[in-house]
This record gives structure tokens, C-alpha cells and sequence, in this order.
């Protein structure tokens, strides 16, 4: 294994109980304070996706907006922002999903991208799935193609990869 991988999970913090009891939750914020482990972050998806003839990278709120506009730039793809509900100003087209209590809604730009364009989505972390799942469908529905969807971090025990039946997913770190 690539060993830059380990030097960006020795960066990420683990704060118990946040935002609430029994979560574990991983802080990506103190990788970011560390420009090395960020540049290697962004560096090992590139290699991944550069010359693979990908023209989206679809970014899901609110931390798929830190990693995938660099990721973007360096591949010469696009910027699509997945936004939570009412924070787009155009005309969009809107996917429910479900939370551990109660649901949510993604939203995306109608004309943002087009039938038959190839993409990648990022967030920093996959765990149930849903988010990322709402994220496929929203481009599925207007006829792009998700090549892979693309996380920093898996908790692999809430089982997140199997709801997104057989789409593709890439992550660096796995996490207890
Ligand atoms: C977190 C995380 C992912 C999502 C993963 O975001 O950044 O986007 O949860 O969960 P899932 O795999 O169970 O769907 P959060 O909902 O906390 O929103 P935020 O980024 O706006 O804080
Ligand atoms: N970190 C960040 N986002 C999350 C987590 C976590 O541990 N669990 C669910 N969403």
C-alpha cells in the first residue's frame, strides 16, 4: 500500500461522542492544517481518475466541496456542486434520501451537465451510504454515467458500499 496513505490517516482526528453519544466521529479538518497530507490526499485521487476521460466531478455538500474542485482542476473536469435543499439559485432537480432519523434532499443544477458525460462523485466519508446514493441517482436521472463514486474515509461496518448496490467505490482509509 501506497505508505502516503498512512501518513493522511495518522492526520485525521477522532473526537468521541460528536455530535452525539456512541459516534465516533472522523474530523478531516486537521488533515486540511496539514498541506502535505492534503496535497498527497488530493494527489492519490488524481492519479486514480487523470486520463480516464472523466468530465464531471460532482462535489457533495458540505465537505465534498473542499476535495473536489482541486481534484477537478487537476484533471481538467468540471465542478458540480450536490447541494442541500434551497441553496441553489437555478432551476434544479431534487433526490430524497433517508438519515438515521427522518430524510433529507440533494439537489443539483438542471443544465449543469449532459447526457453522456462521464463523472466521479467525492465526499470525505461514506457511511450508510444514503448521501452518496442520493448523489448517483440525481446524475443517473439525467443520463450521466458515474464511473466511481470517491471517499477519503469508509466506516465499513454501517455497511454504507452494499446501498450503493454496484456502483463502483474508492476509498483511501477504512475506519472502525
Ligand atoms: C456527512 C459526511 C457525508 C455523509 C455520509 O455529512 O460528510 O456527506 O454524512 O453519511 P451517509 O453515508 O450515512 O449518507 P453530513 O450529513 O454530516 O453533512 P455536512 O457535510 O453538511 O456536515
Ligand atoms: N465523520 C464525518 N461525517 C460523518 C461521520 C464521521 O465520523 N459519521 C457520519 N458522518
Amino acid at each position: 500500500q501506497d505508505d502516503r496513505i498512512s501518513r493522511i490517516a495518522s492526520t485525521i482526528r477522532v473526537i468521541p461522542d460528536f455530535p452525539k453519544p456512541g459516534v465516533m466521529f472522523q474530523d478531516i479538518t486537521t488533515m486540511l492544517l496539514d498541506p502535505k497530507a492534503f496535497k498527497d490526499t488530493i494527489d492519490l485521487f488524481v492519479e486514480r481518475y487523470k486520463g480516464k476521460d472523466i468530465s464531471v466531478v460532482a462535489g457533495v455538500e458540505a465537505r465534498g466541496f473542499i476535495f473536489g474542485p482541486p481534484i477537478a482542476l487537476a484533471i481538467g473536469a468540471k465542478f458540480v456542486p450536490m447541494r442541500k435543499p434551497g441553496k441553489l439559485p437555478g432551476e434544479v432537480i431534487s433526490e430524497e434520501y433517508s438519515l438515521e432519523y427522518g430524510t433529507d434532499k440533494m439537489e443539483m443544477h438542471v443544465g449543469a451537465v449532459e447526457a453522456g458525460e462521464r463523472a466521479i462523485v467525492i465526499d470525505d466519508l461514506i457511511a450508510t451510504g444514503g448521501t452518496l446514493c442520493a448523489a448517483i441517482k440525481l446524475l443517473e436521472r439525467v443520463g450521466v454515467q458515474v464511473v466511481e463514486c470517491a471517499c477519503l474515509i469508509e466506516l465499513p461496518e454501517l455497511k454504507g458500499r452494499e446501498r450503493l448496490c454496484d456502483n463502483p467505490l474508492f476509498v483511501l482509509i477504512k475506519s472502525a
